[in-house]
């Protein structure tokens, strides 16, 4: 091995059929539509970017207050606010053209055939890596939670949105679940490509002088550093049971949080909340598992993936 080459280590990782450049990705509704930050970084070096999920009809969200910062996180109820399919494809979609990072689009469905619908509508996009199918969000009164908690439900909805696109399917978990490794492990039967992991944990907070929630819509989603070692846990327990590959998130604020996902069996990070505090940070952690490589004289990301044995 020359010293150049440990110098210059090869940060490329595969997911499905999308060869990322590097394993960092920005988490869909931290990342507007890509066009937000373009003043604070350089898109094309992310490894992939994952907008604000798209159902097919708009939706207006829940009422605000919508976002509360806690000790240690942040809780949301966004309740997945979007334009919709159409608007999407009309005026977010076309920002990409001159984008080279990977586009992969979060997805979600009020009903299986929501899903389906969404599925043949993207496959036919082009400019399209990929699609991470949301099957997770605790904001939502009707869809995400049922959809996310029962192995035989996830197997059926997978099984029958992979008939409905050649794209990359990423099939994107909830921690809300007793066991998320046999959820994993359903999605990968019913035939996704990777899963992701985790979305946000359901919470909430009171504000003890009003008496009063702290969100509009009492329960929220809690991310950020919080849900850390919750996330790796899961997602070194679902490492443990899929040979499809495994996205880590949750709490990532920097590259050695990133790295830990990685050696727990992760083959790509997403990073959430911290883009909400620091615009820049998926670029801050490709370049410190750069150094992190060069430092640890290790060529490929690929010999760290997994790298923690029990
Ligand atoms: C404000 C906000 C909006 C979010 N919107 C979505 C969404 O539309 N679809 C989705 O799958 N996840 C959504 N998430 C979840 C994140 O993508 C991510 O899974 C979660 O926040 C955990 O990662 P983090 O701790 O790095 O933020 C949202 C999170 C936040 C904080």
């Amino acid at each position: 091995m020359t010293v150049k080459s440990i110098r210059n280590p090869d940060l490329s990782v595969k997911i499905g059929n999308i060869k990322l450049e590097n394993p960092v990705i920005v988490a869909s509704g931290t990342f507007g539509f890509g066009e937000e930050y373009e003043d604070f970084l350089n898109l094309n070096h992310l490894g992939a970017i994952i907008p604000k999920g798209i159902s097919l009809k708009p939706m207006v969200g829940n009422p605000p207050p919508r976002i509360f910062e806690t000790e240690g996180g942040i809780l949301n109820s966004i309740g997945l606010q979007n334009p919709g399919f159409e608007d999407f494809f009309n005026h977010k979609l076309p920002y990409f053209e001159n984008i080279k990072t990977h586009l992969i689009i979060n997805f979600f469905g009020n009903t299986q055939k929501e899903y389906i619908k969404l599925a043949r509508c993207f496959n036919e996009v082009p400019g399209i890596s990929g699609l991470e199918m949301n099957i997770s969000c605790p904001n939502v009164e009707r869809g995400g939670m049922a959809f996310c908690s029962e192995p035989k439900i996830v197997y059926r909805l997978v099984h029958a949105v992979r008939k409905s696109t050649k794209l990359t399917l990423i099939v994107k978990l909830s921690p809300n679940v007793t066991d998320i490794a046999s959820i994993a492990k359903s999605a990968e039967e019913g035939g996704a490509d990777a899963v992701s992991l985790i979305n946000t944990f359901k919470a909430m907070a009171i504000n003890v002088h009003s008496k009063k929630p702290e969100l509009g819509n009492v329960i929220g989603g809690l991310s950020g550093p919080a849900i850390k070692p919750i996330a790796l846990r899961m997602v070194w327990e679902v490492s443990q049971v899929v040979k499809i590959p495994v996205i880590g998130m949750g709490g990532i604020m920097k590259a050695e949080d990133a790295i830990e996902f990685i050696l727990v069996g992760a083959s790509a990070v997403q990073i959430g909340t911290a883009n909400l505090i620091n615009p820049r940070t998926g670029i801050e952690v490709i370049q410190g598992i750069r150094r992190y490589l060069v430092q640890n004289k290790i060529q490929r990301i690929q010999k760290l993936i997994g790298l923690f044995k029990n």
